[in-house]
This record gives C-alpha cells, sequence and structure tokens, in this order.
C-alpha cells in the first residue's frame, strides 16, 4: 500500500504551534480535565474516535516531519531499514511495532540523539545533519520511555533544570504553566524520588512541555502505568491533540493509538504500512455484514444469492449469517428486504468491524510466517 494513498487530505494549512500558549489557562485547562466528559471511544467494531483531520502542511508548506529511506544500523544488526512517511502539523502519528521493531531507534534518530545510517529526513522544517543538531533539539521535545529525572530534586528544581538546559529566558512563567498544564503545581515542591511512576510520568511530560516543541516525540508516555494514570496521560495527550500540537507516540497499547491518533504506522523493521485505522481495516480485511434472524433461514442460498454488494455469504456455527459484502452501506438495505420478503424475523443486521489490534496482529504474524518459510 502506497503511503501517498493513505495519507488523508487535509484542511488549508495552519500555522505553527505554540504549545504553552495554546494550552491557555490553567483554569481552562483543569475545566477541561475535570469536567469534559470522556468522549465515547469504540475500539473494536465503531467509528473512528479521531476524525478531524489535522493539516498537513506548516508554515512554509512543508510537513513537520519528511522522513526518506531513513535506515539505522549498529554493526551488523538493523534498527530500522527503508522508512519513508510524512507527519502533518497538528497530526498525532502512532508508531507501534513489535519488541525490538525499530521504534525507540527512530525517535532517537529524528531527536538528533544518534545519527541515521543512510537516508534522510526533516524534522520541524530542519534536514537532520549533525551541524543541524542543536537547531532541532531546540525546536522539539523527546519524552523518553523511563522519565530520567534527578530524583533528589524537586519537581520545580528539575524543571528549572531543564529548563536552564534549553537556556529559556522565562523559565520561571513555563514551568508554571508546565506544572499547570499536567496539573501538578501542588507537587512542585515534592522531591521527584517521592511521587509514583504515573506522577513521574506526568513531570516529564511537563518537562516536555517547557519549550513549546514544534514536534513532540512521546515515547511509550503510559508504559507500566495503571489505568488511572493511563487515562491521565490520555487525557492529556488528547488536550495537546486538541490544541494542535504535534505529537509523534509510539505505544505498544492498540487502543491507545485508536484512540488517540489520526494516522498510526505498523513498523517491523521495515515500515509495514500507514494510514488512518478505519483506513487501514478497510484495505487489509474483507467487510462484512452479520444477519441475526430469530430462526434459521429455510433456504439462505435463496435469500442471499444474487443480491447486488453481497459477494459470498456463510453460516457462522453461532447461528448468524456472514455476508462479504463490498459495501456495507449498500448491502444492507437489499439484505433487509430479501429477508422480509422471505418472511424471516430479523434481529439485526451489523457490520462486522476489524479493530486496530486485528491489523496490528495480521501485519505481525504475516512476518513471522515470512521468516519461517
Ligand atoms: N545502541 C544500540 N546498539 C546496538 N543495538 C541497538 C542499540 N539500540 C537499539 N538496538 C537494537 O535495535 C533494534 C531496535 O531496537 P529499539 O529499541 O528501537 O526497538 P523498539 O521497537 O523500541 O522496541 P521496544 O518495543 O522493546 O521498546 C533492537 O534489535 C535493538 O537491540
Ligand atoms: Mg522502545
Amino acid at each position: 500500500m502506497g503511503d501517498d494513498a493513505a495519507m488523508p487530505r487535509r484542511a488549508p494549512s495552519r500555522p505553527g504551534h505554540d504549545v504553552m500558549r495554546s494550552l491557555r489557562s490553567a483554569g481552562a485547562f483543569r475545566q477541561h480535565l475535570e469536567i469534559t466528559p470522556e468522549p465515547a471511544t469504540q475500539v473494536a467494531g465503531g467509528a473512528d474516535p479521531v476524525t478531524d483531520t489535522p493539516p498537513l502542511d506548516g508554515p512554509e508548506g512543508k510537513p513537520a516531519l519528511v522522513v526518506e529511506h531513513l535506515t539505522k544500523r549498529f554493526g551488523d544488526r538493523v534498527a530500522f531499514d527503508d522508512v519513508s512517511f510524512e507527519v502533518g502539523y497538528g497530526e498525532v502519528f502512532g508508531f507501534l511495532g513489535p519488541n525490538g521493531a525499530g521504534k525507540t531507534t527512530t525517535v532517537r534518530t529524528l531527536g538528533t540523539l544518534i545519527a541515521p545510517s543512510s537516508g534522510s529526513a526533516i524534522v520541524a522544517g530542519i534536514p537532520v545533519t549533525a551541524k543541524n543538531g542543536p537547531a532541532i533539539r531546540a525546536r522539539i521535545s523527546l519524552m523518553p520511555e523511563s522519565p530520567g529525572l534527578y530524583l533528589r530534586l524537586t519537581v520545580a528544581e528539575n524543571l528549572k533544570c531543564f529548563a536552564g538546559l534549553y537556556q529559556l529566558a522565562d523559565a520561571r512563567y513555563r514551568i508554571d504553566r508546565a506544572l499547570q498544564a499536567v496539573n501538578l503545581t501542588d507537587r512542585a515542591n515534592d522531591l521527584c524520588g517521592s511521587l509514583s511512576k504515573g506522577l513521574r510520568q506526568r513531570v516529564a511530560l511537563a518537562r516536555a512541555l517547557l519549550n513549546d516543541p514544534a514536534v513532540l516525540f512521546l515515547d511509550e508516555p503510559t508504559s507500566g502505568l495503571d489505568p488511572v494514570a493511563t487515562r491521565e496521560v490520555h487525557d492529556l495527550i488528547a488536550s495537546l491533540r486538541e490544541r494542535g500540537v504535534t505529537i509523534f507516540l509510539t505505544t505498544h497499547r492498540l487502543e491507545e493509538a485508536e484512540r488517540l491518533c489520526h494516522r498510526v504506522a505498523i513498523l517491523n523493521t521495515t515500515l509495514r504500512v500507514v494510514g488512518r485505522p478505519a483506513e487501514l481495516r478497510e484495505q487489509l480485511f474483507t467487510r462484512y455484514l452479520e444477519v441475526r434472524v430469530r430462526a434459521a433461514l429455510g433456504d439462505p442460498g435463496r435469500v442471499f444469492n444474487g443480491l447486488p454488494d453481497v459477494d459470498s455469504w456463510a453460516q457462522e456455527p453461532s447461528g448468524p449469517y456472514r455476508l462479504a459484502v463490498s459495501d456495507p452501506d449498500a448491502a444492507a438495505p437489499a439484505v433487509a428486504r430479501a429477508l422480509v420478503n422471505a418472511g424471516a424475523d430479523i434481529l439485526s443486521i451489523a457490520e462486522s468491524r476489524h479493530s486496530l489490534e486485528d491489523v496490528y496482529l495480521k501485519l505481525v504474524d504475516e512476518d513471522v510466517e515470512a521468516k519461517r518459510r
């Protein structure tokens, strides 16, 4: 599948973003966290939770990330190979893949912590070269899998230290806003060593927001967190997404990607696929209508054979009929009419949909099979 085919068309370009400015006042942010009801999320069988499509192009008419044929080798070991994709400004881009797939190495390469072996990349409008490293690092933030905080310093001292490394002039103001953004103002004077894992993740996220990054890299931000702490981090990311922050998110949590990301890429050393979760489901799987009737049909072939848009049908062992269709919306009314004409009592006619997990497992299983051959 070509990446271009999977690339959603976008609204007109929007200027770059000022994360901290866009987070607005702390009060408004807290209000968002506490009052805004959780948007309904259907992982398997629902519409895509992320329906808005952010603009692809930034102020200079360029995407936030342009990666072309990028490869990183450590000696004989290939961490990732010939990877190409683009990420638009304001997009939340999920980067999925099994352990050792090359996700963290990709993040470290794009974050200019290590040099690629070959290929090219442009990060926040700046080509990745040894010379450009400092300029790129000033425009991005990277939240690594482990927070890497100074445990004997307080939360505020940690942020001050990192604001100093960024040489931020208005450090105090930025620290206050970052703490407010992650709802940690009241823990500012606590030692980081005394914080729970989830709270440390939030401090790390606050640190990543200090410099108003044009691109925010989050490497498994919810790894090892309990459901409540995970939910808090999800809410923070969703809130950043609503404010147009460009986020590159690696994760093993497929429901997290499905819920938060506009598009996802699945990496397994090489890039297997890029697209919106709904597009990937459609491209990789046949679409089905599942038909439930009160009593088994006497002659299902007479009902389903020859119906427009129904390619084939079968009865599942548990009773329902599974109809392979090219367009469920077009097929369903004709199926309903045929059932009524046959005197059947319809209980339901519904599209049976695949989850992002199905997509992921299909691709990764294919790789396992290919390696066996
Ligand atoms: N500094 C290094 N030296 C040698 N090999 C490395 C180095 N860093 C990563 N690798 C190798 O590159 C491959 C990709 O590793 P990477 O950490 O990017 O995977 P990942 O997708 O982030 O995995 P996980 O889901 O477990 O975090 C692995 O085989 C890893 O052992
Ligand atoms: Mg990793």
